[in-house]
C-alpha cells in the first residue's frame, strides 16, 4: 500500500496563504505530476508530504496510515530535490551507499542494493568517480539512485531536471519514465514545464495560487481543459482564445471579427463567448474537406520550427496563430491573404466572466 492522500491541506507563511484546502489522492503505483507557475505552492505541498514542513490544517495519509505526527525518516518516502547536492568527497558508490550505512544495514545487503540500483541506472562503471568527474545527467542519476536504494514506498521529485540543458532534460525525462514503468513506485513529480507534465504523468494536477484548477490524465487536461487558465498553461504554441459572439440568428456559428467560426449545434447560449482553438487544430482551407467554413485572415509573419511552421495572422482586430506542416507554410509571406478552417471537434468554449469551460448539454 503506497497511496498518498492529502485532505484539506492549508498552509500560510506570516499570514500569507500559500496552500488553500488542497485535496488530492495519488493512487498506488501512479505517476502524478504537479504542474504550475513559480510560487503557486508546489514545493511547499511536496515538502509537507515528505514531512519537512508542517501544514497548518488538514492531514496526510501514506499507505493508509496518518503520517502527520511521523518524522520524515519514518514516512518511507524519498525526495529528489532540484539542487540535489551530492557528497563531493565521496565516490559514486559511497554516495549511493551512504543512507543505508546510516541505517546500519549489513554490508552485504548494502552492496547488493547499491549494485542493483547502479545496474538499473547504468552507473556501475562510475562507481569510483567523484561527482565532479560526472556529467550533469550522470549526477542527476546518482541523485535518483540515492533515493532508489532505500526502496521507498513513494518518490517525491521536485523539479529534478531544471539544472540540465534541453537535450539532457529530454533524455533523463525518458529515463525516469522507463524507470517508473519497471519499478511502479508511487511518484509525485513537481514541474512548471508542461511538456514534462504531458509526457510523464499518468495524471496531471494543475495548480494556481495554492489551489487545484484541474486534475486529470494528459488527454483530459489537454482536450477538455476545465477553464481558460488550464487551456492556456498546457499546450505549445499557446491556445488561441478569441472574443466572439453567438448572435442567435444561427446557433452553429460564432462571429469573431466579422468572420464566421463553426460551432457544434447547441454548444453554447446566445451572447458573448471565449472561443478557444489550438494552433494545430487550424488549417489552411485548401486542406479542408466537407462543408467547413473558410475564414479570411492576413499573414503577419511566420516562424519555421523545422517540421512545422507557426503562422501569426490577423483576423480583423484579433491575432490568430496556426501551426501547419512545413510544406504548406513555407511559401507564406507577410501580407498574404489566407483562408483558415477549424477542426470542429477541437473547439473549446469558455464563459467570458467565469472563464470556465462550457460543456454542451
Ligand atoms: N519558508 C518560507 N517562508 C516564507 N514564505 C515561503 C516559504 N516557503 C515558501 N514561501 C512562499 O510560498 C509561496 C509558494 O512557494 P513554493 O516554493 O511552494 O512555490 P513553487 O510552486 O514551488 O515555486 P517554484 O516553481 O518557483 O519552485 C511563495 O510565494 C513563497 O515565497
Ligand atoms: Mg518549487
Amino acid at each position: 500500500m503506497s497511496q498518498v492522500i492529502c485532505r484539506d491541506i492549508s498552509k500560510s507563511y506570516a499570514n500569507v496563504g500559500v496552500l488553500n484546502r488542497v485535496n488530492l489522492e495519488v493512487n498506488e503505483g501512479e505517476f502524478l505530476v504537479m504542474l504550475g507557475p513559480s510560487g503557486c505552492g508546489k514545493s511547499t505541498l511536496l515538502r509537507i508530504i515528505a514531512g519537512l514542513e508542517r501544514q497548518d490544517a488538514g492531514s496526510i495519509r501514506i499507505g493508509g496510515r496518518p503520517v502527520d505526527d511521523i518524522h520524515p525518516r519514518e514516512r518511507d518516502v524519498a525526495m529528489v530535490f532540484q539542487n540535489y547536492a551530492l557528497y563531493p568527497l565521496m565516490s559514486v558508490y559511497e554516495n549511493l551507499a551512504f543512507s543505508l550505512k546510516i541505517r546500519k544495514l549489513p554490508a552485504a545487503d548494502i552492496d547488493r542494493r547499491v549494485r542493483e540500483v547502479a545496474g538499473i541506472l547504468g552507473l556501475a562503471q562510475h562507481f569510483n568517480h567523484r561527482p565532479a568527474q560526472l556529467s550533469g545527467g550522470q549526477r542527476q542519476r546518482v541523485a535518483m539512485g540515492r533515493a532508489m536504494v532505500r526502496n521507498p514506498r513513494v518518490f517525491l521529485f521536485d523539479e529534478p531536471l531544471s539544472n540540465l540543458d534541453a537535450r539532457l532534460r529530454s533524455k533523463v525525462r525518458g529515463e525516469i519514465k522507463s524507470l517508473h514503468l519497471s519499478l511502479s513506485t508511487t511518484t509525485i513529480y513537481v514541474t512548471h514545464d508542461q511538456i514534462e507534465a504531458l509526457t510523464m504523468g499518468d495524471r496531471i494536477m494543475v495548480m494556481r495560487d495554492g489551489g487545484i484548477e484541474q486534475i486529470g490524465t494528459p488527454d483530459e487536461v489537454y482536450l477538455a481543459p476545465a477553464n481558460r487558465y488550464v487551456a492556456t498553461f498546457i499546450g505549445s504554441p499557446e491556445i488561441n482564445i478569441l472574443d466572439g459572439v453567438i448572435d442567435g440568428s444561427d446557433e452553429k456559428v460564432c462571429i469573431i471579427d466579422g468572420r464566421k467560426f463553426p460551432l457544434p449545434a447547441g454548444a453554447a447560449p446566445v451572447g458573448k463567448i471565449l472561443y478557444g482553438i489550438r494552433p494545430h487544430d487550424l488549417m489552411l482551407s485548401a486542406a479542408v474537406a466537407g462543408d467547413a467554413l473558410p475564414i479570411a485572415a492576413t499573414v503577419e509573419f511566420t516562424e519555421p520550427t523545422g517540421g512545422a511552421v507557426i503562422v501569426h495572422a490577423k483576423l480583423g482586430e484579433q491575432t490568430i496563430i496556426l501551426q501547419i506542416a512545413h510544406d504548406e507554410g513555407q511559401t507564406l509571406a507577410p501580407g498574404d491573404a489566407i483562408n483558415l478552417a477549424v477542426n470542429p471537434g477541437r473547439i473549446h468554449l469558455f464563459n467570458p466572466s467565469s472563464e470556465r469551460r462550457i460543456t454542451a448539454k
